[in-house]
């Protein structure tokens, strides 16, 4: 049985514990500065508990290093779980730029070592038959990527948010803490771009983005248009819920639109996926049972662990976003369209 242990024990972890639980797998180390914060959500797994997640990385005990800590601790924490030969998940996103996530990539190639990214949204039902759907699309020449979530109204000094606060934990703002699911779902069913053409708003005087806009160039002339902000809008969205995110792809067979659901609410919603099949001009609506991302994503995870299969998202695939991250971000501070660098990172 693989054993795991568990670093950061705030908000996220209570997926990832429900989802190791509900998988009878054995969590036999918690860290996390708090040490309280690891006590309460860890109880009923009776793992060994510690504020220096130093000790869970060198023990004996652990074989997967299940990073869920603020991005600052995401590298160091990876490349000494990879020097010790464990297997690691590592929540979204990946690393806090491109240059270490090449790096850590690198590492774990080297060592051997089963790395995953948690962009759990992958594990959607829809978001898999949606990518079964690609092949019938047939020549795609355009795609609609938008995240935009309800955070608040942040055209005023009234929103009541730390902003730094925000920054100090996730790395960023709208772009890193919303839309990066949205840009991992853009590089899983369209591959990647050569290029971006961006502009990010932040808020006045901050380093807070609260809207960004680009446009990702693909070899072959296809163009996808992003947008993500973070708004105050009530009843948005395909569930008039104020969360309106979604991938739409035109080929020239079909048109095919993914929205996805409020993370934290699996249980109330599920994603939907419409197919428009030119051939036949009938739309389908395929519609799932709601369910929770993250307990299929450690089931999936857990079995690559015990079987070595190498998945996804994997080392390769929190590099792809970080990278086309940096580049967003690049392309809007020089005003003009920069080539996205892989890094040899192949795909
Ligand atoms: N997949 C998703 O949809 C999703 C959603 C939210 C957050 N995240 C990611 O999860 C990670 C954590 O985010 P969160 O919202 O749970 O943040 P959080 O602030 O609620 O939790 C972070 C925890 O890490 C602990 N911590 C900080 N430094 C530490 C250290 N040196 N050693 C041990 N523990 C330490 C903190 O005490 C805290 O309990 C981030 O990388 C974030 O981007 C992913």
């Amino acid at each position: 049985m693989v054993r795991y242990g568990v670093i950061g024990c705030g908000n996220i972890s209570k997926f990832h514990f429900h989802a190791l639980k509900k998988l009878g797998a054995a969590v036999t180390y918690a860290a996390d500065i708090n040490e309280e914060a690891a006590r309460e959500r860890s109880a009923g797994t009776g793992a060994k508990i510690t504020a220096d997640y130093n000790e869970l990385i060198g023990s004996p005990d652990v074989d997967v290093v299940v990073i869920l800590a603020n991005g600052s601790i995401h590298k160091d924490a990876a490349m000494k779980a990879i020097a010790r030969g464990k297997g690691v998940i590592c929540e979204k996103t990946m690393m806090n730029n491109s240059a270490d996530a090449a790096e850590v990539a690198r590492a774990a190639q080297k060592a051997g070592v089963l790395f995953f990214t948690s962009y759990m949204k992958r594990f959607f039902p829809a978001a898999e038959k949606a990518k079964e759907l690609m092949e019938k699309l047939g020549h795609v020449f355009s795609a609609t990527v938008r995240s935009y979530q309800a955070w608040g109204n942040f055209y005023t000094p009234e929103h009541g948010w730390d902003l730094d606060g925000v920054l100090r934990v996730y790395g960023g703002a709208i772009v890193k803490c919303a839309a990066s699911h949205m840009l991992d779902m853009t590089l899983y069913l369209l591959g990647r771009p050569k290029s971006v053409y961006a502009s990010v708003d932040f808020y006045p005087d901050t380093k807070f983005d609260r809207k960004a806009t680009a446009l990702f160039e693909y070899e072959d002339g296809m163009v996808a248009s992003f947008e993500t902000a973070a708004h105050p809008l009530k009843k948005i969205g395909y569930e008039r819920n104020s969360w309106d995110e979604f991938i739409e792809i035109n080929g020239t067979d079909g048109r095919m639109k993914l929205s996805t659901v409020m993370w934290d609410h699996p249980e109330n919603n599920a994603a939907l996926l419409t197919f428009y099949d030119n051939e036949t001009e009938t739309e389908t609506e395929y519609r799932f049972d709601a369910m929770n991302p993250f307990d299929a994503e450690i089931a999936y995870f857990n079995h690559c662990f015990e079987t070595g299969e190498k998945g996804a998202p994997n080392e390769k695939d929190g590099f792809a976003v970080d990278a086309l991250i940096e580049t967003i971000f690049l392309s809007a501070e020089q005003k003009k369209s920069i080539p996205v660098d892989w890094r040899g990172i192949d795909v």
